[in-house]
């Protein structure tokens, strides 16, 4: 990390509590982008945290064979410093990215940033409004709670014109509840399938089980997060638990795609106890808390559980009720390591 060391502080801790402030709620937030060395702060420090889950979002969308095309046109809303944008060029062929922000500053950040790493993408920076062509990528990071009610219409009906949508937002309860709110309108309404994370097309199961319960994943830091000196620093002087980052997401496509049959999908991760492991795990048929016995003839699902802490993504189970039988990590980089 070369930025957002000690004198960035100050700006980190009233950026950071701008952000806890949000109780998910949807509220306009006026623009806080006070000057570049805010977003330059942002970028090195909050937006790479937010980058690490884009990779993870992204990576679980291509293993569920996301392709979403060559030369694609791209927006990214509400952009921020363009995290959103670069995760996704360095993994798409992109040609264009229009960065849209309601704080102009930020949106020519972005843009600036991305032609820096990007030198071959046309890239452009605009305000909302309505846009003169439908985006063949749609990415949305981490607004959902900075919109008021006319916005976030807007940026329904722009994924509605759409040809793909990929959103990342916080895994708190309430925007993750929010999000899979979206989900269903979108797949019921705007004609997309879904491609991730979830293994069904039918209404989110979290969403109709009780209030309690909500679609969220952790993505995992790289190894310099522990190792380098500046972030574990800033990670104590900021209050941020540097391991934890929990994030929800939705990738959508127009290529119909079916129920992945026998396939569940990890929510969160695992609780594990000397004795047992629960789990949520949801599939076609709902959402299941399925529990897993150290000594009752679920050992090894026990141990399976044990060793993928938040690294369990698409599996295969076998139950009996709530008794999880057995569970099979579907993707290799998912196999506990022992
Ligand atoms: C928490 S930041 C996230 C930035 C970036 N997407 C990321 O993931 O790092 C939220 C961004 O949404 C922008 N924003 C808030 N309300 C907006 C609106 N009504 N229209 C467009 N952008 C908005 C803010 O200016 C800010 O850049």
């Amino acid at each position: 990390m070369t930025e957002g060391r000690g004198p960035d502080l100050e700006r980190l801790r009233r950026l950071r509590d701008l952000f806890l402030d949000a109780t998910g709620a949807p509220r306009a937030v006026a623009a806080y982008w006070q000057s570049d060395e805010d977003l330059a702060a942002y970028d090195a420090v909050f937006a790479a945290r937010i980058g690490w889950k884009w990779d993870a979002a992204l990576e679980d969308a291509i293993a569920r064979g996301f392709a979403p095309g060559n030369g694609l046109h791209v927006v990214d809303f509400g952009c921020g410093t363009g995290i959103a944008a670069r995760r996704f060029a360095a993994r798409f062929d992109v040609s264009e990215v229009r960065c849209v922000d309601h704080s102009a500053r930020a949106a020519a950040f972005a843009a600036a940033r991305l032609r820096d790493e990007r030198p071959q993408v046309a890239t452009s920076a605009a305000m909302p409004g309505p846009h003169d062509a439908d985006p063949d990528v749609l990415l949305i990071s981490h607004v959902l709670d900075e919109l008021g009610p006319s916005t976030e219409d807007a940026l329904l009906e722009l994924a509605a014109r759409s040809k793909h949508v990929v959103w990342v937002e916080p895994g708190s309860r309430v925007v993750s509840r929010r999000l899979a709110t979206h989900r269903d309108h979108l797949v019921a309404n705007a004609g997309f399938s879904i491609v991730a994370p979830c293994p069904h097309q039918g209404p989110c199961s979290a969403l109709r089980a009780d209030g309690s319960h909500w679609c969220h994943f952790f993505a995992s830091p790289p190894a310099e997060v522990f190792t380098d000196g500046d972030w574990v620093r800033l990670g104590r002087e900021l209050g941020i638990d540097l391991r934890a980052l929990p994030y929800a997401s939705l990738v959508l496509s127009r290529a119909p795609s079916g129920d992945l049959a026998s396939v569940g999908r990890v929510l969160a991760r695992p609780e594990v106890s000397g004795k047992e492991a629960r789990v949520f795990v949801c599939d076609a048929e709902g959402l299941h808390h399925l529990a897993a016995f150290k000594s009752r003839g679920s050992a090894d699902a026990w141990r399976t559980l044990k060793k993928a802490g938040s690294g369990l993504r698409d599996v295969r189970v076998e139950r009996d009720g709530a008794k999880l039988r057995a569970i099979e990590p579907l993707h290799a980089s998912d196999q506990p390591q022992s």
